[in-house]
Protein backbone atom coordinates (compact mmCIF):
# COMPACT_ATOMS: atom_id res chain seq x y z
CA UNK A 1 0.00 0.00 0.00
CA UNK A 2 2.99 2.36 0.71
CA UNK A 3 4.09 2.34 -3.19
CA UNK A 4 0.23 3.25 -3.78
CA UNK A 5 -0.18 5.74 -1.93
CA UNK A 6 3.12 7.47 -2.93
CA UNK A 7 2.29 7.00 -7.02
CA UNK A 8 -1.75 8.54 -5.90
CA UNK A 9 0.13 11.51 -3.96
CA UNK A 10 3.13 11.77 -7.17
CA UNK A 11 -0.04 11.67 -9.67
CA UNK A 12 -1.33 15.09 -8.22
CA UNK A 13 1.84 16.70 -9.14
CA UNK A 14 0.71 19.37 -11.70
CA UNK A 15 4.68 18.71 -13.67
CA UNK A 16 4.55 15.13 -13.38
CA UNK A 17 0.78 15.40 -14.89
CA UNK A 18 1.87 17.37 -17.42
CA UNK A 19 4.65 14.89 -18.69
CA UNK A 20 2.06 11.98 -18.91
CA UNK A 21 -0.25 13.40 -20.66
CA UNK A 22 1.62 15.23 -23.19
CA UNK A 23 4.23 12.63 -23.93
CA UNK A 24 4.39 10.69 -26.91
CA UNK A 25 5.38 8.02 -25.07
CA UNK A 26 2.88 7.08 -22.67
CA UNK A 27 -0.07 7.55 -25.77
CA UNK A 28 1.04 4.28 -26.37
CA UNK A 29 0.71 2.77 -23.14
CA UNK A 30 -2.85 4.48 -22.13
CA UNK A 31 -3.76 2.52 -25.31
CA UNK A 32 -3.74 -0.73 -23.67
CA UNK A 33 -5.89 0.59 -20.74
CA UNK A 34 -7.97 3.32 -22.97
CA UNK A 35 -10.55 1.71 -25.55
CA UNK A 36 -10.12 4.76 -27.89
CA UNK A 37 -10.38 8.45 -27.73
CA UNK A 38 -13.94 8.12 -29.34
CA UNK A 39 -17.76 6.40 -28.35
CA UNK A 40 -17.20 4.61 -32.10
CA UNK A 41 -13.75 2.95 -31.53
CA UNK A 42 -15.11 2.43 -27.85
CA UNK A 43 -18.50 0.78 -28.89
CA UNK A 44 -16.02 -1.74 -31.78
CA UNK A 45 -14.30 -2.47 -28.99
CA UNK A 46 -17.44 -3.52 -26.89
CA UNK A 47 -18.81 -5.55 -29.67
CA UNK A 48 -15.70 -7.06 -30.00
CA UNK A 49 -15.49 -8.50 -26.73
CA UNK A 50 -19.37 -8.84 -27.16
CA UNK A 51 -18.79 -11.11 -29.92
CA UNK A 52 -16.38 -13.42 -27.72
CA UNK A 53 -19.02 -13.65 -24.96
CA UNK A 54 -17.79 -11.17 -22.78
CA UNK A 55 -20.51 -8.50 -21.24
CA UNK A 56 -18.79 -4.89 -21.26
CA UNK A 57 -19.34 -1.98 -19.20
CA UNK A 58 -18.56 1.92 -21.36
CA UNK A 59 -17.24 4.45 -19.38
CA UNK A 60 -17.08 8.10 -20.98
CA UNK A 61 -13.84 8.72 -18.89
CA UNK A 62 -14.18 12.32 -16.71
CA UNK A 63 -14.60 13.47 -13.75
CA UNK A 64 -14.86 16.15 -11.37
CA UNK A 65 -15.73 18.89 -14.46
CA UNK A 66 -15.05 22.48 -13.89
CA UNK A 67 -18.31 23.83 -14.46
CA UNK A 68 -21.91 23.28 -15.10
CA UNK A 69 -21.91 23.65 -19.12
CA UNK A 70 -18.71 20.81 -18.93
CA UNK A 71 -21.21 18.55 -16.59
CA UNK A 72 -24.32 19.45 -19.53
CA UNK A 73 -21.52 18.14 -22.19
CA UNK A 74 -21.13 14.87 -20.52
CA UNK A 75 -24.70 14.46 -20.35
CA UNK A 76 -24.94 15.09 -23.98
CA UNK A 77 -22.51 12.43 -24.56
CA UNK A 78 -23.96 9.85 -21.81
CA UNK A 79 -27.50 10.14 -24.21
CA UNK A 80 -25.29 9.51 -27.35
CA UNK A 81 -23.88 6.70 -25.82
CA UNK A 82 -27.24 5.24 -24.64
CA UNK A 83 -28.77 5.22 -27.98
CA UNK A 84 -25.82 4.13 -29.32
CA UNK A 85 -25.95 1.08 -27.40
CA UNK A 86 -30.11 0.49 -27.57
CA UNK A 87 -29.12 0.63 -31.89
CA UNK A 88 -25.82 -1.79 -31.44
CA UNK A 89 -26.49 -5.52 -32.79
CA UNK A 90 -25.35 -6.68 -29.23
CA UNK A 91 -27.54 -4.73 -27.13
CA UNK A 92 -30.17 -6.64 -25.14
CA UNK A 93 -29.84 -9.01 -21.75
CA UNK A 94 -30.75 -8.40 -18.56
CA UNK A 95 -28.79 -8.87 -15.10
CA UNK A 96 -26.77 -9.59 -17.28
CA UNK A 97 -27.00 -7.12 -19.94
CA UNK A 98 -24.69 -7.59 -22.57
CA UNK A 99 -23.47 -3.78 -22.78
CA UNK A 100 -24.10 -1.53 -20.05
CA UNK A 101 -23.04 2.13 -18.77
CA UNK A 102 -20.70 3.00 -16.32
CA UNK A 103 -20.70 6.92 -14.94
CA UNK A 104 -19.12 9.16 -12.07
CA UNK A 105 -21.48 11.70 -10.21
CA UNK A 106 -18.52 14.31 -10.27
CA UNK A 107 -18.76 14.08 -14.12
CA UNK A 108 -22.06 15.30 -13.80
CA UNK A 109 -21.56 17.84 -11.60
CA UNK A 110 -22.45 16.58 -8.35
CA UNK A 111 -19.73 18.00 -6.53
CA UNK A 112 -20.98 21.67 -7.92
CA UNK A 113 -24.72 21.40 -7.28
CA UNK A 114 -26.16 18.23 -5.93
CA UNK A 115 -29.98 19.67 -7.08
CA UNK A 116 -28.76 20.38 -10.97
CA UNK A 117 -26.75 16.83 -11.32
CA UNK A 118 -29.53 14.97 -9.73
CA UNK A 119 -31.79 16.20 -12.83
CA UNK A 120 -28.95 15.39 -15.36
CA UNK A 121 -28.74 11.87 -13.67
CA UNK A 122 -32.56 11.80 -13.71
CA UNK A 123 -32.42 12.53 -17.70
CA UNK A 124 -29.85 9.95 -18.33
CA UNK A 125 -31.84 7.41 -16.43
CA UNK A 126 -35.41 8.04 -18.04
CA UNK A 127 -33.55 7.75 -21.51
CA UNK A 128 -32.12 4.63 -20.87
CA UNK A 129 -34.94 3.15 -18.83
CA UNK A 130 -36.80 3.23 -22.35
CA UNK A 131 -34.28 0.13 -23.54
CA UNK A 132 -33.50 -0.49 -20.58
CA UNK A 133 -30.04 -0.05 -20.36
CA UNK A 134 -28.29 -0.44 -17.10
CA UNK A 135 -26.61 2.56 -15.29
CA UNK A 136 -23.89 1.91 -13.09
CA UNK A 137 -23.15 4.70 -10.66
CA UNK A 138 -19.33 4.24 -10.33
CA UNK A 139 -18.09 5.72 -6.21
CA UNK A 140 -15.35 8.07 -5.91
CA UNK A 141 -12.63 9.27 -3.28
CA UNK A 142 -14.90 9.02 0.42
CA UNK A 143 -16.26 12.86 0.86
CA UNK A 144 -18.55 11.69 -2.17
CA UNK A 145 -19.67 8.74 -0.84
CA UNK A 146 -22.53 10.31 0.99
CA UNK A 147 -23.47 12.26 -1.51
CA UNK A 148 -23.13 9.59 -4.02
CA UNK A 149 -25.66 7.03 -1.93
CA UNK A 150 -28.05 9.43 -1.17
CA UNK A 151 -28.76 9.96 -5.21
CA UNK A 152 -28.58 6.56 -6.03
CA UNK A 153 -30.90 5.84 -3.83
CA UNK A 154 -33.35 8.43 -4.41
CA UNK A 155 -32.73 7.74 -8.50
CA UNK A 156 -33.61 3.85 -7.50
CA UNK A 157 -36.93 4.84 -6.26
CA UNK A 158 -38.23 5.97 -9.45
CA UNK A 159 -35.75 4.53 -11.68
CA UNK A 160 -34.69 0.26 -11.29
CA UNK A 161 -31.63 0.53 -13.89
CA UNK A 162 -29.52 2.06 -11.68
CA UNK A 163 -26.43 0.44 -9.46
CA UNK A 164 -23.42 1.42 -7.54
CA UNK A 165 -20.43 0.30 -5.98
CA UNK A 166 -19.03 -0.03 -2.79
CA UNK A 167 -15.22 -0.31 -1.96
CA UNK A 168 -14.07 -2.52 0.91
CA UNK A 169 -11.12 -0.49 1.98
CA UNK A 170 -13.09 1.98 3.77
CA UNK A 171 -15.01 1.45 7.31
CA UNK A 172 -18.27 2.37 6.51
CA UNK A 173 -18.45 -0.53 3.81
CA UNK A 174 -20.51 -2.80 5.97
CA UNK A 175 -23.36 -0.62 6.72
CA UNK A 176 -23.71 1.08 3.29
CA UNK A 177 -24.09 -2.87 2.08
CA UNK A 178 -26.65 -3.73 4.63
CA UNK A 179 -28.64 -0.19 3.54
CA UNK A 180 -28.09 -1.25 -0.47
CA UNK A 181 -29.09 -4.73 0.41
CA UNK A 182 -32.41 -3.27 2.12
CA UNK A 183 -32.97 -1.28 -0.99
CA UNK A 184 -33.05 -3.66 -3.10
CA UNK A 185 -29.72 -1.83 -5.41
CA UNK A 186 -27.16 -3.84 -7.17
CA UNK A 187 -23.13 -3.11 -5.96
CA UNK A 188 -20.01 -3.53 -7.46
CA UNK A 189 -18.25 -4.58 -5.16
CA UNK A 190 -14.30 -3.17 -5.51
CA UNK A 191 -11.04 -2.55 -2.92
CA UNK A 192 -11.17 0.92 -3.74
CA UNK A 193 -8.53 3.04 -6.03
CA UNK A 194 -8.02 6.66 -4.17
CA UNK A 195 -5.81 7.75 -1.83
CA UNK A 196 -7.72 7.81 1.27
CA UNK A 197 -6.78 8.49 5.59
CA UNK A 198 -6.50 6.39 7.84
CA UNK A 199 -9.50 7.91 10.04
CA UNK A 200 -11.84 6.28 7.22
CA UNK A 201 -10.01 3.91 5.17
CA UNK A 202 -7.95 0.33 5.88
CA UNK A 203 -4.34 1.44 5.51
CA UNK A 204 -2.98 -2.31 5.31
CA UNK A 205 -3.86 -4.60 2.15
CA UNK A 206 -4.43 -7.62 4.19
CA UNK A 207 -7.09 -5.46 5.65
CA UNK A 208 -8.48 -4.39 2.79
CA UNK A 209 -8.84 -7.60 1.07
CA UNK A 210 -10.37 -9.70 4.06
CA UNK A 211 -13.16 -7.28 4.28
CA UNK A 212 -13.06 -7.72 0.85
CA UNK A 213 -13.86 -11.28 0.25
CA UNK A 214 -16.65 -10.18 3.53
CA UNK A 215 -17.91 -8.75 1.53
CA UNK A 216 -18.21 -10.05 -1.74
CA UNK A 217 -20.17 -13.40 0.34
CA UNK A 218 -22.49 -11.26 1.76
CA UNK A 219 -23.43 -9.45 -1.50
CA UNK A 220 -23.39 -12.80 -3.15
CA UNK A 221 -25.65 -14.32 -0.51
CA UNK A 222 -28.23 -11.71 -0.09
CA UNK A 223 -27.91 -9.03 -2.74
CA UNK A 224 -28.96 -8.47 -6.11
CA UNK A 225 -26.79 -9.47 -8.68
CA UNK A 226 -23.95 -8.04 -7.49
CA UNK A 227 -20.39 -7.50 -9.58
CA UNK A 228 -17.44 -8.71 -7.69
CA UNK A 229 -14.90 -6.50 -9.77
CA UNK A 230 -11.27 -7.82 -8.65
CA UNK A 231 -8.40 -8.67 -10.53
CA UNK A 232 -6.82 -10.96 -7.63
CA UNK A 233 -6.94 -14.39 -8.30
CA UNK A 234 -6.23 -15.66 -4.92
CA UNK A 235 -9.97 -13.79 -3.64
CA UNK A 236 -11.40 -15.37 -7.08
CA UNK A 237 -11.02 -18.58 -5.64
CA UNK A 238 -12.29 -17.98 -2.06
CA UNK A 239 -15.38 -16.71 -3.60
CA UNK A 240 -15.85 -19.79 -5.68
CA UNK A 241 -14.81 -21.53 -3.08
CA UNK A 242 -18.17 -19.78 -1.20
CA UNK A 243 -20.39 -20.13 -3.29
CA UNK A 244 -19.62 -24.24 -3.77
CA UNK A 245 -19.98 -24.44 -0.80
CA UNK A 246 -22.62 -22.49 -0.05
CA UNK A 247 -24.57 -23.80 -3.30
CA UNK A 248 -25.20 -21.00 -5.00
CA UNK A 249 -25.54 -20.26 -8.91
CA UNK A 250 -22.46 -18.75 -10.71
CA UNK A 251 -25.15 -17.20 -12.91
CA UNK A 252 -26.41 -15.28 -9.59
CA UNK A 253 -23.67 -12.92 -9.85
CA UNK A 254 -21.03 -11.78 -12.61
CA UNK A 255 -16.93 -11.11 -12.19
CA UNK A 256 -15.81 -7.59 -13.54
CA UNK A 257 -12.34 -6.58 -14.75
CA UNK A 258 -10.51 -3.65 -16.68
CA UNK A 259 -9.61 -3.47 -20.16
CA UNK A 260 -6.22 -4.67 -21.02
CA UNK A 261 -5.74 -6.08 -16.91
CA UNK A 262 -5.21 -9.42 -16.56
CA UNK A 263 -6.69 -10.74 -20.14
CA UNK A 264 -5.60 -14.24 -19.22
CA UNK A 265 -7.71 -14.13 -15.80
CA UNK A 266 -10.73 -12.49 -17.82
CA UNK A 267 -10.28 -15.70 -20.89
CA UNK A 268 -10.33 -18.31 -18.07
CA UNK A 269 -13.14 -16.99 -16.13
CA UNK A 270 -15.14 -16.88 -19.13
CA UNK A 271 -14.02 -20.47 -19.98
CA UNK A 272 -15.08 -21.53 -16.60
CA UNK A 273 -18.33 -20.78 -17.36
CA UNK A 274 -18.65 -17.45 -15.01
CA UNK A 275 -20.16 -13.93 -16.45
CA UNK A 276 -17.22 -11.61 -17.17
CA UNK A 277 -17.53 -8.27 -18.08
CA UNK A 278 -15.43 -5.86 -19.31
CA UNK A 279 -15.09 -2.32 -17.84
CA UNK A 280 -14.28 -0.08 -21.13
CA UNK A 281 -13.32 3.24 -20.58
CA UNK A 282 -12.90 5.28 -23.66
CA UNK A 283 -12.72 9.73 -24.36
CA UNK A 284 -9.86 12.04 -23.63
CA UNK A 285 -9.55 12.71 -20.21
CA UNK A 286 -7.91 9.39 -19.18
CA UNK A 287 -5.12 10.96 -16.80
CA UNK A 288 -6.69 10.45 -13.54
CA UNK A 289 -8.03 6.36 -14.14
CA UNK A 290 -4.84 5.99 -15.22
CA UNK A 291 -2.98 6.66 -12.79
CA UNK A 292 -5.24 5.04 -10.25
CA UNK A 293 -4.23 1.98 -12.45
CA UNK A 294 -0.51 2.42 -12.11
CA UNK A 295 -1.11 2.93 -8.44
CA UNK A 296 -3.46 -0.21 -7.89
CA UNK A 297 -1.09 -2.93 -9.08
CA UNK A 298 2.97 -3.09 -9.67
CA UNK A 299 2.42 -5.27 -12.85
CA UNK A 300 0.85 -2.19 -14.83
CA UNK A 301 3.47 0.01 -13.29
CA UNK A 302 6.06 -1.84 -14.63
CA UNK A 303 4.77 -2.13 -18.16
CA UNK A 304 4.80 1.61 -18.35
CA UNK A 305 8.67 2.58 -16.82
CA UNK A 306 9.15 -0.72 -19.25
CA UNK A 307 7.59 1.28 -22.26
CA UNK A 308 9.14 4.48 -21.20
CA UNK A 309 12.61 3.00 -21.11
CA UNK A 310 11.93 0.95 -24.49
CA UNK A 311 12.15 3.52 -27.20
C1 LIG B 1 -11.91 4.10 -11.73
O1 LIG B 1 -12.27 5.07 -12.39
C2 LIG B 1 -12.57 1.81 -12.41
O2 LIG B 1 -14.17 3.38 -11.74
C3 LIG B 1 -12.87 2.97 -11.53
O3 LIG B 1 -10.79 4.02 -11.24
Amino acid sequence: MFLRNLILALARNKAIERFVRTSRITRGVVRRFIAGDTLEEALTVAEDLAEKGFKVSLDLLGEHVASEAEADSALEEYLRLVSAIAASPYFGGWMPERINISIKLSQLGAHLDEKRCADRLEKLLAAASLHPIFIRIDMEESAMTDLTLRLVIEAHNKHKNVGTVLQSMLLRTPSDIEELIRQRIRVRMVKGAYLEPESVAFQKKRDVDQAYLACACKLIRDGVFPAIATHDASIIEKVEHFVQLEGISPGRFEYQLLYGIRRGLQEQLKKRGRIVRVYVPYGSSWYPYFTRRLAERPANLLFFIRSLFSR
